[in-house]
Protein backbone atom coordinates (compact mmCIF):
# COMPACT_ATOMS: atom_id res chain seq x y z
CA UNK A 1 0.00 0.00 0.00
CA UNK A 2 3.42 2.14 0.41
CA UNK A 3 2.04 3.66 3.87
CA UNK A 4 5.00 6.18 5.53
CA UNK A 5 6.21 3.62 7.74
CA UNK A 6 9.52 4.08 9.89
CA UNK A 7 11.03 0.42 12.38
CA UNK A 8 13.02 1.01 15.33
CA UNK A 9 15.10 -2.02 13.89
CA UNK A 10 15.23 -4.27 10.78
CA UNK A 11 16.45 -7.72 11.15
CA UNK A 12 16.80 -9.93 7.60
CA UNK A 13 16.68 -13.71 8.01
CA UNK A 14 19.01 -15.41 5.74
CA UNK A 15 18.97 -18.73 7.11
CA UNK A 16 17.78 -20.98 9.81
CA UNK A 17 21.00 -21.25 11.80
CA UNK A 18 20.94 -17.36 11.77
CA UNK A 19 17.67 -17.50 13.05
CA UNK A 20 18.45 -19.74 15.96
CA UNK A 21 21.97 -17.48 16.68
CA UNK A 22 19.51 -13.59 16.78
CA UNK A 23 17.25 -15.68 19.08
CA UNK A 24 19.42 -17.04 21.14
CA UNK A 25 20.67 -13.66 22.17
CA UNK A 26 16.90 -12.38 22.50
CA UNK A 27 15.05 -12.73 26.06
CA UNK A 28 11.59 -12.22 24.82
CA UNK A 29 10.34 -11.05 28.19
CA UNK A 30 13.06 -8.45 28.60
CA UNK A 31 12.09 -5.21 28.83
CA UNK A 32 15.04 -3.46 27.17
CA UNK A 33 14.13 -5.67 23.95
CA UNK A 34 11.17 -4.68 21.28
CA UNK A 35 8.47 -6.86 20.23
CA UNK A 36 9.26 -8.93 17.74
CA UNK A 37 7.19 -8.51 14.30
CA UNK A 38 7.65 -10.80 11.09
CA UNK A 39 7.20 -8.99 8.06
CA UNK A 40 7.20 -11.25 4.43
CA UNK A 41 6.93 -9.27 0.77
CA UNK A 42 4.71 -6.55 2.67
CA UNK A 43 1.89 -6.77 0.24
CA UNK A 44 -0.70 -7.49 2.78
CA UNK A 45 -0.08 -5.28 5.65
CA UNK A 46 -1.05 -2.02 6.27
CA UNK A 47 2.01 -0.39 8.38
CA UNK A 48 1.81 2.36 11.40
CA UNK A 49 3.64 5.70 10.62
CA UNK A 50 6.41 4.76 13.39
CA UNK A 51 6.86 0.55 14.47
CA UNK A 52 8.14 0.61 17.19
CA UNK A 53 9.09 -2.97 17.43
CA UNK A 54 11.90 -5.37 15.34
CA UNK A 55 10.66 -6.51 12.45
CA UNK A 56 12.27 -9.85 11.20
CA UNK A 57 12.00 -10.09 7.58
CA UNK A 58 12.57 -14.00 6.36
CA UNK A 59 14.40 -13.90 2.93
CA UNK A 60 15.94 -17.10 2.58
CA UNK A 61 15.81 -19.08 -0.99
CA UNK A 62 15.81 -21.96 -2.59
CA UNK A 63 13.35 -24.38 -4.45
CA UNK A 64 14.68 -27.80 -3.98
CA UNK A 65 12.70 -31.41 -5.81
CA UNK A 66 12.20 -33.85 -2.82
CA UNK A 67 10.44 -36.89 -4.84
CA UNK A 68 9.63 -36.86 -8.21
CA UNK A 69 7.20 -40.05 -9.39
CA UNK A 70 5.55 -40.29 -12.68
CA UNK A 71 2.58 -38.29 -11.15
CA UNK A 72 3.83 -36.00 -8.62
CA UNK A 73 6.42 -33.99 -7.47
CA UNK A 74 7.45 -32.63 -4.07
CA UNK A 75 8.97 -29.19 -3.88
CA UNK A 76 10.46 -27.22 -0.82
CA UNK A 77 10.01 -23.78 -1.26
CA UNK A 78 12.17 -21.74 1.15
CA UNK A 79 10.13 -18.48 2.44
CA UNK A 80 11.84 -15.92 0.74
CA UNK A 81 11.37 -16.45 -2.59
CA UNK A 82 8.44 -14.49 -4.75
CA UNK A 83 5.15 -16.24 -5.36
CA UNK A 84 4.87 -15.34 -8.63
CA UNK A 85 8.32 -16.54 -9.90
CA UNK A 86 7.78 -20.04 -8.27
CA UNK A 87 4.38 -20.48 -9.74
CA UNK A 88 5.96 -19.46 -13.38
CA UNK A 89 8.75 -21.73 -12.81
CA UNK A 90 7.26 -24.83 -11.42
CA UNK A 91 4.54 -24.47 -14.36
CA UNK A 92 8.24 -24.54 -16.61
CA UNK A 93 9.03 -27.16 -15.34
CA UNK A 94 5.99 -29.27 -15.93
CA UNK A 95 4.45 -29.88 -12.26
CA UNK A 96 1.36 -28.12 -12.04
CA UNK A 97 -1.32 -27.01 -9.56
CA UNK A 98 -0.49 -23.67 -8.58
CA UNK A 99 -1.49 -21.67 -12.16
CA UNK A 100 -4.67 -20.33 -10.85
CA UNK A 101 -2.49 -18.16 -7.79
CA UNK A 102 -0.46 -16.60 -10.57
CA UNK A 103 0.30 -12.97 -10.08
CA UNK A 104 -0.69 -13.02 -6.85
CA UNK A 105 1.89 -10.13 -4.83
CA UNK A 106 4.06 -10.90 -2.02
CA UNK A 107 6.61 -14.10 -1.14
CA UNK A 108 5.98 -17.59 -0.45
CA UNK A 109 6.75 -17.74 2.92
CA UNK A 110 3.34 -15.15 3.85
CA UNK A 111 1.14 -17.76 1.56
CA UNK A 112 0.09 -19.69 4.17
CA UNK A 113 -0.26 -17.50 6.79
CA UNK A 114 -4.02 -15.93 4.80
CA UNK A 115 -4.14 -19.39 2.45
CA UNK A 116 -4.03 -17.42 -0.62
CA UNK A 117 -6.92 -18.37 -2.74
CA UNK A 118 -7.92 -17.20 -6.52
CA UNK A 119 -9.70 -18.75 -9.18
CA UNK A 120 -11.51 -21.85 -7.95
CA UNK A 121 -7.90 -23.29 -5.79
CA UNK A 122 -6.22 -21.91 -2.36
CA UNK A 123 -3.06 -22.58 -1.27
CA UNK A 124 -3.66 -25.71 1.08
CA UNK A 125 -4.86 -27.87 -1.66
CA UNK A 126 -1.21 -28.58 -2.82
CA UNK A 127 0.10 -28.11 0.56
CA UNK A 128 2.05 -30.46 2.24
CA UNK A 129 3.84 -28.59 5.14
CA UNK A 130 4.87 -26.03 6.81
CA UNK A 131 8.51 -25.70 8.53
CA UNK A 132 8.48 -22.69 10.73
CA UNK A 133 9.74 -21.32 14.20
CA UNK A 134 7.91 -20.92 16.90
CA UNK A 135 9.16 -17.63 18.89
CA UNK A 136 7.45 -17.61 22.14
CA UNK A 137 9.83 -21.57 22.25
CA UNK A 138 12.43 -20.85 19.99
CA UNK A 139 11.60 -24.30 18.58
CA UNK A 140 11.51 -25.61 15.11
CA UNK A 141 8.25 -27.71 13.67
CA UNK A 142 6.66 -28.77 10.50
CA UNK A 143 2.84 -28.05 10.99
CA UNK A 144 0.66 -30.48 8.19
CA UNK A 145 -2.31 -29.16 6.44
CA UNK A 146 -4.24 -30.67 9.03
CA UNK A 147 -2.04 -28.43 12.04
CA UNK A 148 -2.13 -24.86 9.80
CA UNK A 149 -5.80 -25.27 10.43
CA UNK A 150 -7.10 -23.33 7.21
CA UNK A 151 -9.81 -21.61 6.56
CA UNK A 152 -11.33 -18.83 3.64
CA UNK A 153 -8.38 -16.37 4.07
CA UNK A 154 -7.34 -18.04 7.47
CA UNK A 155 -4.90 -19.83 9.18
CA UNK A 156 -3.28 -20.48 12.64
CA UNK A 157 -0.68 -18.39 11.40
CA UNK A 158 -3.03 -16.05 10.59
CA UNK A 159 -5.28 -16.16 14.06
CA UNK A 160 -1.71 -16.20 16.35
CA UNK A 161 0.02 -13.39 15.16
CA UNK A 162 4.42 -12.93 15.78
CA UNK A 163 4.42 -16.34 17.04
CA UNK A 164 5.49 -18.15 13.95
CA UNK A 165 7.97 -17.55 11.29
CA UNK A 166 7.56 -19.45 7.81
CA UNK A 167 11.06 -20.92 6.95
CA UNK A 168 9.80 -24.01 4.27
CA UNK A 169 6.66 -24.66 2.36
CA UNK A 170 6.38 -27.80 0.76
CA UNK A 171 3.98 -28.54 -1.99
CA UNK A 172 3.25 -31.70 -4.13
CA UNK A 173 2.21 -30.83 -7.68
CA UNK A 174 1.07 -33.24 -10.21
CA UNK A 175 2.62 -33.49 -13.69
CA UNK A 176 -0.62 -34.23 -15.39
CA UNK A 177 -1.07 -31.40 -18.26
CA UNK A 178 -4.63 -32.23 -19.16
CA UNK A 179 -5.91 -31.39 -15.94
CA UNK A 180 -7.54 -27.83 -15.32
CA UNK A 181 -9.29 -25.95 -13.37
CA UNK A 182 -10.71 -23.07 -15.53
CA UNK A 183 -14.78 -23.27 -14.29
CA UNK A 184 -14.20 -19.54 -13.04
CA UNK A 185 -15.73 -16.45 -14.95
CA UNK A 186 -13.62 -16.04 -18.02
CA UNK A 187 -10.82 -18.24 -17.40
CA UNK A 188 -11.87 -21.10 -19.57
CA UNK A 189 -12.46 -19.03 -22.34
CA UNK A 190 -9.21 -16.91 -22.12
CA UNK A 191 -7.18 -20.21 -21.84
CA UNK A 192 -9.06 -22.04 -24.61
CA UNK A 193 -8.09 -19.02 -27.11
CA UNK A 194 -4.53 -19.51 -25.90
CA UNK A 195 -4.73 -23.47 -26.52
CA UNK A 196 -5.85 -22.56 -30.11
CA UNK A 197 -3.19 -20.33 -30.97
CA UNK A 198 -0.92 -23.19 -30.45
CA UNK A 199 -3.33 -25.41 -32.19
CA UNK A 200 -3.67 -27.57 -29.22
CA UNK A 201 -7.49 -28.89 -28.78
CA UNK A 202 -7.45 -28.58 -24.97
CA UNK A 203 -6.13 -25.81 -22.82
CA UNK A 204 -3.50 -27.06 -20.03
CA UNK A 205 -2.35 -25.56 -17.57
CA UNK A 206 0.07 -22.74 -18.46
CA UNK A 207 -3.23 -22.09 -20.86
CA UNK A 208 -5.25 -21.35 -17.65
CA UNK A 209 -1.63 -19.76 -16.17
CA UNK A 210 -1.37 -17.13 -18.67
CA UNK A 211 -5.27 -16.63 -19.11
CA UNK A 212 -5.52 -15.59 -15.45
CA UNK A 213 -2.76 -13.15 -15.66
CA UNK A 214 -4.43 -11.62 -18.17
CA UNK A 215 -7.24 -11.57 -15.77
CA UNK A 216 -5.77 -10.10 -13.16
CA UNK A 217 -3.82 -7.64 -14.93
CA UNK A 218 -7.14 -6.18 -16.34
CA UNK A 219 -9.03 -5.87 -13.10
CA UNK A 220 -6.05 -5.40 -10.74
CA UNK A 221 -3.85 -2.49 -10.57
CA UNK A 222 -0.19 -3.50 -10.34
CA UNK A 223 1.00 -2.35 -6.75
CA UNK A 224 4.55 -0.45 -8.67
CA UNK A 225 2.36 1.59 -10.19
CA UNK A 226 -0.75 2.19 -8.30
CA UNK A 227 0.05 0.96 -4.79
CA UNK A 228 -2.72 -1.31 -3.05
CA UNK A 229 -2.89 -4.62 -1.35
CA UNK A 230 -5.00 -6.55 -3.56
CA UNK A 231 -8.55 -7.25 -1.85
CA UNK A 232 -9.49 -4.54 0.63
CA UNK A 233 -12.17 -6.23 1.97
CA UNK A 234 -13.40 -10.28 2.28
CA UNK A 235 -16.27 -11.42 0.87
CA UNK A 236 -19.26 -11.36 3.72
CA UNK A 237 -20.65 -14.60 4.23
CA UNK A 238 -24.34 -13.91 5.69
CA UNK A 239 -27.53 -16.18 5.91
CA UNK A 240 -28.84 -18.18 2.94
CA UNK A 241 -32.01 -16.16 4.27
CA UNK A 242 -30.82 -12.58 4.31
CA UNK A 243 -29.37 -12.77 0.63
CA UNK A 244 -32.88 -14.21 -0.57
CA UNK A 245 -34.51 -10.94 1.36
CA UNK A 246 -31.92 -8.74 -0.80
CA UNK A 247 -32.38 -10.83 -3.87
CA UNK A 248 -35.95 -9.15 -3.93
CA UNK A 249 -34.46 -6.10 -4.09
CA UNK A 250 -31.75 -6.62 -5.93
CA UNK A 251 -31.96 -9.35 -8.62
CA UNK A 252 -28.57 -8.87 -10.00
CA UNK A 253 -26.91 -9.48 -5.99
CA UNK A 254 -23.51 -11.57 -6.92
CA UNK A 255 -23.44 -14.57 -4.33
CA UNK A 256 -21.87 -18.40 -3.90
CA UNK A 257 -23.03 -20.73 -1.95
CA UNK A 258 -21.21 -22.31 0.87
CA UNK A 259 -21.59 -24.75 3.68
CA UNK A 260 -24.15 -24.39 6.34
CA UNK A 261 -27.04 -22.62 4.49
CA UNK A 262 -24.80 -19.38 4.24
CA UNK A 263 -23.78 -17.46 1.20
CA UNK A 264 -20.42 -15.41 0.23
CA UNK A 265 -21.46 -12.10 -0.98
CA UNK A 266 -19.04 -10.18 -3.72
CA UNK A 267 -18.29 -7.16 -1.88
CA UNK A 268 -17.23 -5.31 -4.90
CA UNK A 269 -20.33 -5.61 -6.41
CA UNK A 270 -22.26 -4.43 -3.09
CA UNK A 271 -19.08 -1.33 -3.21
CA UNK A 272 -19.90 -0.81 -6.82
CA UNK A 273 -23.42 -0.72 -6.07
CA UNK A 274 -23.39 1.60 -3.21
CA UNK A 275 -22.07 4.12 -5.90
CA UNK A 276 -18.43 3.71 -4.62
CA UNK A 277 -16.26 2.75 -7.51
CA UNK A 278 -13.38 5.32 -7.58
CA UNK A 279 -14.72 7.00 -4.57
CA UNK A 280 -13.25 6.89 -0.79
CA UNK A 281 -11.57 9.24 0.65
CA UNK A 282 -8.46 11.23 -0.86
CA UNK A 283 -5.86 9.97 -1.36
CA UNK A 284 -7.48 5.93 -0.52
CA UNK A 285 -9.84 5.47 -2.98
CA UNK A 286 -11.34 2.47 -4.71
CA UNK A 287 -10.08 1.41 -8.00
CA UNK A 288 -12.17 2.11 -11.32
CA UNK A 289 -12.00 -1.56 -12.36
CA UNK A 290 -12.29 -3.53 -9.37
CA UNK A 291 -13.98 -1.56 -6.33
CA UNK A 292 -12.69 -4.32 -3.90
CA UNK A 293 -9.53 -2.81 -4.33
CA UNK A 294 -8.53 0.36 -2.27
CA UNK A 295 -5.83 2.42 -4.07
CA UNK A 296 -3.39 4.66 -2.26
CA UNK A 297 -3.00 7.89 -4.57
CA UNK A 298 0.19 9.42 -2.92
CA UNK A 299 2.65 6.84 -2.18
CA UNK A 300 5.09 7.29 1.01
CA UNK A 301 3.00 10.06 2.41
CA UNK A 302 -0.51 8.70 3.02
CA UNK A 303 -0.68 7.36 6.70
CA UNK A 304 -2.35 3.95 8.09
CA UNK A 305 -4.92 6.71 9.62
CA UNK A 306 -6.04 7.83 5.93
CA UNK A 307 -6.87 3.88 5.02
CA UNK A 308 -8.79 4.18 8.16
CA UNK A 309 -11.14 7.12 7.48
CA UNK A 310 -11.17 5.41 3.83
CA UNK A 311 -12.57 2.22 4.99
CA UNK A 312 -14.65 3.71 7.50
CA UNK A 313 -16.36 5.46 4.93
CA UNK A 314 -16.84 2.66 2.75
CA UNK A 315 -17.96 0.64 5.28
CA UNK A 316 -20.39 3.01 6.65
CA UNK A 317 -21.75 3.79 3.14
CA UNK A 318 -22.14 -0.36 2.25
CA UNK A 319 -23.71 -1.14 5.75
CA UNK A 320 -26.14 1.66 5.41
CA UNK A 321 -27.73 0.31 2.01
CA UNK A 322 -27.34 -3.50 2.52
CA UNK A 323 -27.43 -4.21 6.55
CA UNK A 324 -23.97 -6.20 5.53
CA UNK A 325 -20.69 -5.21 7.76
CA UNK A 326 -17.57 -5.59 5.42
CA UNK A 327 -14.38 -6.59 7.14
CA UNK A 328 -10.96 -5.59 6.24
CA UNK A 329 -8.91 -8.35 4.58
CA UNK A 330 -5.53 -7.26 4.83
CA UNK A 331 -3.03 -7.23 8.11
CA UNK A 332 -3.23 -4.20 10.48
CA UNK A 333 -0.05 -3.27 12.45
CA UNK A 334 -0.37 -1.47 15.89
CA UNK A 335 2.96 0.59 16.38
CA UNK A 336 4.06 -2.03 18.87
CA UNK A 337 3.98 -4.46 16.25
CA UNK A 338 0.63 -6.77 17.50
CA UNK A 339 -2.03 -7.12 15.16
CA UNK A 340 -5.35 -4.81 15.22
CA UNK A 341 -8.70 -6.43 13.83
CA UNK A 342 -11.81 -4.53 13.12
CA UNK A 343 -11.84 -2.11 15.74
CA UNK A 344 -11.72 0.77 13.25
CA UNK A 345 -15.44 -0.20 11.63
CA UNK A 346 -17.90 0.93 14.24
N1 LIG B 1 -17.84 -7.15 -8.97
C1 LIG B 1 -18.55 -6.01 -9.27
N2 LIG B 1 -17.93 -4.81 -9.15
C2 LIG B 1 -16.64 -4.70 -8.78
C3 LIG B 1 -15.90 -5.86 -8.46
C4 LIG B 1 -16.53 -7.09 -8.57
O1 LIG B 1 -19.73 -6.07 -9.62
O2 LIG B 1 -16.14 -3.57 -8.72
C5 LIG B 1 -18.49 -8.46 -9.13
C6 LIG B 1 -17.91 -9.18 -10.34
O3 LIG B 1 -18.58 -8.83 -11.52
C7 LIG B 1 -18.13 -10.62 -10.00
C8 LIG B 1 -18.02 -10.63 -8.47
O4 LIG B 1 -18.18 -9.30 -8.03
O5 LIG B 1 -19.40 -11.04 -10.37
C9 LIG B 1 -16.71 -11.21 -7.96
O6 LIG B 1 -15.62 -10.46 -8.50
P1 LIG B 1 -14.23 -11.15 -8.90
O7 LIG B 1 -14.48 -12.38 -9.69
O8 LIG B 1 -13.37 -10.09 -9.50
O9 LIG B 1 -13.64 -11.69 -7.55
P2 LIG B 1 -13.68 -11.08 -6.08
O10 LIG B 1 -14.68 -11.81 -5.26
O11 LIG B 1 -13.81 -9.61 -6.17
C10 LIG B 1 -11.91 -12.78 -5.11
C11 LIG B 1 -10.69 -12.65 -4.29
C12 LIG B 1 -9.54 -12.16 -5.15
C13 LIG B 1 -9.29 -13.22 -6.20
C14 LIG B 1 -10.59 -13.36 -7.04
C15 LIG B 1 -10.50 -14.50 -8.03
C16 LIG B 1 -11.45 -12.17 -2.02
C17 LIG B 1 -11.63 -11.13 -0.96
N3 LIG B 1 -10.94 -11.73 -3.18
O12 LIG B 1 -12.22 -11.45 -5.58
O13 LIG B 1 -8.37 -12.02 -4.34
O14 LIG B 1 -8.21 -12.87 -7.05
O15 LIG B 1 -11.69 -13.68 -6.17
O16 LIG B 1 -10.54 -15.72 -7.37
O17 LIG B 1 -11.76 -13.34 -1.78
C18 LIG B 1 -6.82 -10.58 -3.20
O18 LIG B 1 -7.01 -11.24 -2.19
O19 LIG B 1 -6.02 -9.61 -3.18
C19 LIG B 1 -7.56 -10.88 -4.42
C20 LIG B 1 -7.45 -10.12 -5.50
Amino acid sequence: MALACIADSVVTVTDEAQLDAFMANYDVKAEHNKPIFVLSGGSNVLLPAHLKATVLCPIMRGIHLTAQTDGYVDIEVMAGENWHDLVTYTVAQGWYGLENLALIPGLTGAAPVQNIGAYGVQLEDYLQFVRAYHLPTKTWHHLSVADCEFGYRDSLFKRAPNTWLISCVRFRLHTDVSKVLASYGDVQAVAQRYAEQQQRQQANPADVMQAIIDIRQQKLPDPKQLPNCGSFFQNPIIPQSQFAALQKSYPAIVGYPMPDAMIKVAAGWLIEQAGLKGDGIAPIVTHQQQALVLTNHTPHQATQDDVAAAQQYIADVVYEKFAIQLSREPVWVNPDGSIGYDEHVV
